[in-house]
């Protein structure tokens, strides 16, 4: 990239495209889907506060009218969308029970599975959420698709990554050759590249755990929870961060140093992150950037998912600091 100059998302996918001819056009129409999704949702979180999209879905306004919530918007957005191009045979997506089948693209090559609005306990008070999102490509092309396509581990993704709405509204994906993000330009309504080629740094200072929890916690997880807040000559501080919206928790330790844990709960035994919707893609964004992701004995993309909204205790960060906690829980 020359200096000073601009790349913008569709031109770093395009020299992508050139670069590796054998990757075929429908991914980077998928690509321009998500993008123009997220570019409708930023539009939509920004006005949230001045019009109906706040609160819960199935409540109705003073005219009678239905409100819908953000994470119902979002859903059906990407889902038209993506369904309009023709590129994915069915979406799943933590929003709908069901396998989505997308109408007139029986033949599609592509898999899709999103989260189309993480955080949303956080819609209603302005803080960060994100739509993240994970592609796997179906198995057997020229065959009716099978739950062996459907429910393939994180390690067949061929791309992933989120949007996050935060004080600015970035792109940041994967596939498979590093990681890059892409700030929205509100001006020209572009995303334009400002965090080439993320490294997350081996070692960090922060830990990100849910501590209301603490009680419910297998007792691995207390120790290295109790260990990251004990303070001492010969050990350097912890900070604990959490927002309570994966994916601003997440992007924060991408770029600074840290580590996420979601552990397992008495009440919870799996946790309450989804496999194919959050974990995964945070999995393959992590590893590629130099960290790692485990749910405390194998490494996330190695699961074999048995159903669509599987849940799975998760721990990502800093390659160091997973190590670290792996000696907690061995
Ligand atoms: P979602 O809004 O998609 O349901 O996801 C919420 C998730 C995730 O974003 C966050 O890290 C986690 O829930 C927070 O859960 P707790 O409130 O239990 O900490
Ligand atoms: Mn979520
Ligand atoms: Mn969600």
């Amino acid at each position: 990239m020359k200096k000073n100059s601009i790349t913008t998302l569709n031109q770093f996918i395009s020299d992508q495209q050139n670069m590796f001819p054998f990757v075929q056009g429908s991914l980077s129409r998928i690509f321009r889907d998500l993008q123009l999704g997220a570019k409708m949702i930023n539009r939509d979180v920004r006005q949230a506060g001045l019009i109906d999209i706040l609160g819960d879905f199935g409540n109705t306004n003073v005219q009678g009218e239905e409100q819908k919530k953000l994470d119902v918007i979002s859903n059906e957005v990407f889902i038209k969308l993506l369904e309009m191009s023709g590129d994915c045979v069915c979406i799943l997506s933590e929003e709908s029970e069901d396998v989505h089948w997308c109408e007139g693209a029986e033949n599609a090559k592509y898999i899709l599975a999103m989260d189309p609005l993480d955080g949303s306990s956080n819609i209603d008070v302005n803080a960060s959420i994100g739509s993240i999102f994970s592609i796997y490509k179906r198995r057997s092309p020229n065959q009716a698709v099978t739950m062996e396509d459907i429910l393939q581990p994180g390690n067949c993704q061929v791309a992933a990554g989120y949007i996050i709405y935060g004080t600015a509204t970035m792109f940041v994906y994967t596939t498979g050759s590093g990681v890059n993000a892409f700030t929205l330009d509100d001006s020209i309504q572009e995303f334009c590249l400002s965090h080439p080629d993320i490294q997350i740094p081996k070692n960090g200072k922060i830990f990100s755990v849910n501590e209301g929890n603490y009680a419910d916690f297998p007792e691995s997880y207390k120790n290295y929870i109790d260990y990251c807040k004990t303070t001492g000559e010969s050990k350097k501080t912890y900070s604990a961060r959490y927002i309570g919206s994966l994916i601003a928790d997440f992007h924060r330790n991408l770029l600074k140093g840290g580590i996420y844990l979601y552990p397992p709960t008495l009440s919870a035994p799996n946790g309450k992150l989804r496999l194919l919707y959050e974990c995964n893609p945070m999995a393959f964004l992590i590893e590629q950037a130099g960290g790692k992701a485990t749910n405390g004995s194998i490494r996330i993309m190695d699961i074999q998912p048995t159903e669509l909204h599987q849940r799975t205790p998760v721990v990502i960060g800093s390659e160091n600091m997973v190590d670290e906690f792996l000696t907690y829980n061995k």
